[in-house]
């Protein structure tokens, strides 16, 4: 496992939230409408208690019940306005804010598709995963929710605090004092919390990524007799989770307890101090009521100020991790020439790569030219860089030093798209995604005809896919059915073969046919290869065979350039790769994957 930048955390602020605001903008009417109606609504929630006060101290004081019926009404109606307002605030709010995690979620799927290989390399999985879902929904709930309810609960402490210092000023000022504390605790709630639900995010994460792996690995897992120590390192990130998760509902069961306390016990003052106050005639009946409901209509915000708080500072940690991820400068971007009437004359001149963190370079000065339309095979031992050599021409890594060409143009200077469409790839170890066949193989040219598809599944021998269950449309791929690890190598050649490239580079392709289906494949392949270039990792002398030239990759650099049969007789090493491979036996290719 990789080691993630993920020890050193982003800045967390306000800036990272802020700097997400774009994503608010489209929702501008909806969010004005939804602040609108929620105002009106603490307006409201103001407004009752005092028309309670003027019923008790009017005509109930007064027994004056013509005069009761038009207040009553009033109330009434302001409570059934309130809450349509709290109903159209809901149903807006629930629009808008979904739209909001779909909009960022869209473009950091985006962004983790046009980040280079090496980010992936060094980025687990799992952290990626959890970026995605958590801190996404730990922004939504803080747009959608929080940032709303911070506005509101702090306008609705502040305009309730001045009309009960105003209604009676000696218990408004008990209850503004009790805010003090409230304030104070929830800061010190929110740093703590902020801390602990980091480590929550962080083990999450940590824990998808072994049960990622545990579930792609799963066959060396039980092929080694693993299984229990992979539990068991599962089961140590799970009780590691478990204990901090715990940790932070503690600290929250603590606060929570605290900040119901401060609101009842200001209640009990008031109440007490009310009734003497009114016994004295301070204050009227009325106003005591007016009083209590309003203070009771506070310890809802004040009590909720604490979470939004810490959930406004998880918001702002969540942004900081995703941004992170957007501030990742692609170190591999597209030029912006094209390639007019391209003809496949790849070129690598003096050709050096390294890894970013490894000091021994993989190609130290690779020199090789293969013309439009030829074929080169490459032979080179296991770990000698020729995986490294074919990433090179689509751009999967860069150079470190020389250059590759098509048609005498750098690939660094053609635009990526029109490099991609050029240069067509088939791996030892093919990916398929989880969708139908089909859709596997029109990955690189979605305009495929359904005669170009037969074709490109002929040139593969492919044609198995026709007796899957539902055919082209049957599902394959990791949720899917299950293929061997030759009928995964020839979907993909078909795939690449489909996307008629001009350049074709196949590495290993072949590697898991039997012998007779990669004769056949071969011969067909033949044909393909007659009008484009091809470049081809070769292990067995029959794939050599499909190329006009072979190219022998030692040491970093190509050491030898010839025909099969001439290298066989004067490069020992060569001989040592390939010489004894006609008594090798092959493989049977139908163990299931
Ligand atoms: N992501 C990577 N980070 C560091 N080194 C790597 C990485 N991928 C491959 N290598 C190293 O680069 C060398 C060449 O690898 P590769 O091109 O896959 O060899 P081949 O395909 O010839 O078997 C090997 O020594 C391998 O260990
Ligand atoms: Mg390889």
């Amino acid at each position: 496992m990789m080691t993630t930048p993920e020890a050193a955390d982003p800045p967390a602020g306000i800036h990272s939230l802020w700097r997400l605001r774009g994503y608010l903008r489209p929702h501008v009417a909806a969010l004005s409408i939804m602040a609108a109606a929620a105002v009106a609504a603490v307006g409201l929630t103001i407004t009752i208690p005092l028309v309670t006060k003027a019923i008790i101290d009017g005509p109930i004081t007064d027994r004056d019940l013509g005069a009761l019926l038009p207040l009553g009404l009033l109330a009434l109606g302001l409570g059934v306005l309130e809450a349509f307002l709290i109903w159209v605030r809901r149903w807006v709010q629930s629009n808008a804010v979904l739209g909001l995690e779909t909009e960022i979620r869209h473009d950091l799927y985006e962004r983790l598709q046009e980040l280079p290989m090496s980010f992936h390399t060094r980025w687990e999985s799992g952290q990626l995963l959890s970026r995605a879902t958590q801190d996404l929904s730990s922004i939504r709930r803080f747009a959608g929710f929080g940032l709303l309810f911070l506005v509101l609960n702090i306008l609705q402490v502040t305009v309730v605090t001045g009309v009960l210092l105003h209604l009676y000023w000696p218990l408004g000022l008990v209850v503004a004092a009790t805010t003090v504390p409230v304030v104070w605790l929830s800061m010190r709630f929110e740093k703590a919390y902020v801390v602990v639900s980091r480590r929550v995010q962080d083990e999450q994460g940590d824990l998808a990524t072994r049960a990622e792996e545990g579930a792609v690995g799963i066959r060396v897992i039980k092929s080694f007799g693993r299984s229990e120590h992979v539990s068991e390192q599962y089961e140590a990130a799970a009780r590691t989770l478990y204990a901090t998760s715990m940790d932070k509902v503690r600290l929250s069961a603590r606060f929570f307890t605290f900040l119901e306390v401060i609101p009842n016990c200001a209640v009990v003052i008031v109440l007490l101090s009310g009734a003497i106050g009114v016994g004295k005639g301070l204050l009227t009946p009325g106003e005591l009521v007016a009083f209590i409901t309003l203070l009771l209509s506070l310890v809802w915000p004040v009590a909720s100020l604490g979470v939004i708080l810490a959930m406004a500072q998880e918001a702002m940690t969540s942004s900081a991790r995703i941004l992170e991820i957007f501030d990742i400068e692609p170190d591999i971007v597209g030029g912006t020439q094209t390639i007019a009437e391209p003809r496949g004359h790849l070129r690598f001149e003096g050709v050096e790569f390294a890894f970013p963190d490894s000091d021994e370079p993989v190609l130290r000065g690779v020199d090789l030219e293969i013309r439009p339309g030829e074929t080169v095979a490459l032979v080179g031992a296991t770990g000698s860089g020729k995986t490294v050599l074919t990433a090179l021409v689509p751009r999967l890594f860069d150079v470190t030093g020389g250059r590759v060409t098509i048609d005498g143009v750098d690939v660094r200077e053609l635009d990526l798209g029109h490099l991609r469409s050029l240069v067509a790839t088939a791996f030892e170890e093919p990916t398929l995604f989880s969708m139908s066949a089909r859709e596997n193989l029109t990955l690189g040219r979605a305009d495929a005809t359904d005669a170009e598809v037969e074709q490109a599944l002929d040139v593969a021998q492919a044609d198995f896919v026709h007796d899957l269950p539902w055919g082209l449309d049957t599902r394959v791929g990791e949720q899917g059915l299950s293929l061997s690890g030759g009928q995964r190598q020839r979907l993909a050649l078909a795939r690449a073969v489909l996307a008629q490239p001009k350049i074709l580079v196949l590495d290993d392709t072949l590697s898991a046919l039997d012998v007779h289906t990669e004769k056949l494949v071969e011969e067909a392949l033949q044909r393909v290869l007659a009008d484009t270039t091809g470049l081809i990792v070769a292990h067995r002398a029959s794939t050599v065979l499909l190329a006009d030239r072979v190219a022998l990759l030692q040491d970093g650099r190509i050491t030898h350039v010839g025909d099969h049969r001439e290298l066989l007789a004067t490069v020992p090493a060569y001989r040592d790769l390939l010489g004894s491979d006609a008594d090798l036996p092959v493989l049977e290719d139908e163990v299931p994957a």
